[in-house]
């Protein structure tokens, strides 16, 4: 994981995108990685997806506020620059969008997203206004970037359909490249919040894949009823001791609208709370 290729780091929205109508007039090709930062695996492998496809990769580390409810983990949000640098020229990025909070929402900023109804679900009735917060942030950093593609994670399952559909619903001429979700071996999705796990919480998260695992198992056997299908998850997690738990569910994986037969493709995805970490995590049947 080593490039020559230099990063340039852009701190205001004026300077990216003067960089980005210079690359569109020289005709190449711009794919765009939004984080937040704290890059581990998972982002490495947006970042690899977009050098391979474009000419040139923007990535941008922004800890977006208005995405964090009161009481969530904004303040202690994992940052780390100097490791970032080190893995975006790694990756070989050619630019890095590291903008200040007051040039992203300056004084005076009032616009916001909607999501609708893709946000009233899974995660969302758990973080009310975090997806409005996510689309705001990713409209703005679209259109300051402009790039002919963005990458995003299976992951944040919810995310990536509900960025997916602003574009669709705004007309936007940007295509979203979806990439797989990156394990720990032992099964655990990459999240920059698995930093915050002690020991102990860290040998049980890695039953949250389990759990998927059992369900995926349980359908491949011929069982269609989601909610047999459910409570091999649910007891995964207990017999771990994970009794917090957000939901489990098994949904459409366009319209994210509840099953009780579960078909081939369908989505399951649940949420769990270790201590004060919330972990989230998905397979598609
Ligand atoms: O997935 C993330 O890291 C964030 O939600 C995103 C897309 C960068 C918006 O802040």
């Amino acid at each position: 994981m080593s490039s020559a290729r230099p990063l340039f780091v852009l701190n205001r929205a004026c300077e990216m995108r003067e960089v980005s109508d210079a690359c569109r007039k020289a005709g190449k090709k711009l794919g765009f990685v939004p984080t937040m930062g704290a890059l581990h695996r998972g982002h490495v492998s947006l970042l690899e997806e977009s050098v391979r496809r474009a000419e040139v990769t923007v990535a941008s580390i922004f800890v977006n506020p208005t995405q964090f409810g009161p009481g969530e983990d904004f303040d202690r949000y994992e940052r780390d620059y100097e490791g970032d640098i080190k893995k975006l020229k790694g990756c070989g990025v050619d630019y890095l969008f590291y903008p200040d909070i007051s040039d992203i929402y300056p004084d005076g900023f009032g616009t916001t997203v909607s999501v609708g109804n893709l946000g009233d679900c899974l995660c969302g009735p758990f973080r009310p206004g975090h997806f409005n917060g996510v689309a705001t942030v990713v409209l703005k950093l679209f259109n300051i970037v402009r790039p002919d593609f963005a990458v995003f994670g299976r992951k944040d399952y919810q995310q990536l359909k509900i960025i997916q559909k602003m574009v669709r619903d705004f007309n936007m001429d940007i295509e979203i490249v979806e990439m797989p979700i990156v394990r720990e071996p032992d099964g655990l999705a990459m999240s920059s919040r698995n930093a915050y796990l002690s020991a102990d919480q860290r040998t049980k998260a890695a039953e949250v894949n389990k759990a998927l695992s059992e369900v995926a198992k349980k359908f491949r056997s011929g069982c269609d009823d989601c909610k047999i299908l459910l409570a091999e998850a649910d007891m995964v997690l207990r017999m771990a001791q994970i009794n917090d738990i957000d939901y489990t569910e098994i949904r459409d994986p366009e319209t994210l609208e509840l099953r009780q037969r579960a078909v081939k493709g369908d989505l399951v995805a649940l949420a769990v709370r270790l201590g004060n970490t919330r972990l989230i995590d998905n397979r598609v049947l």
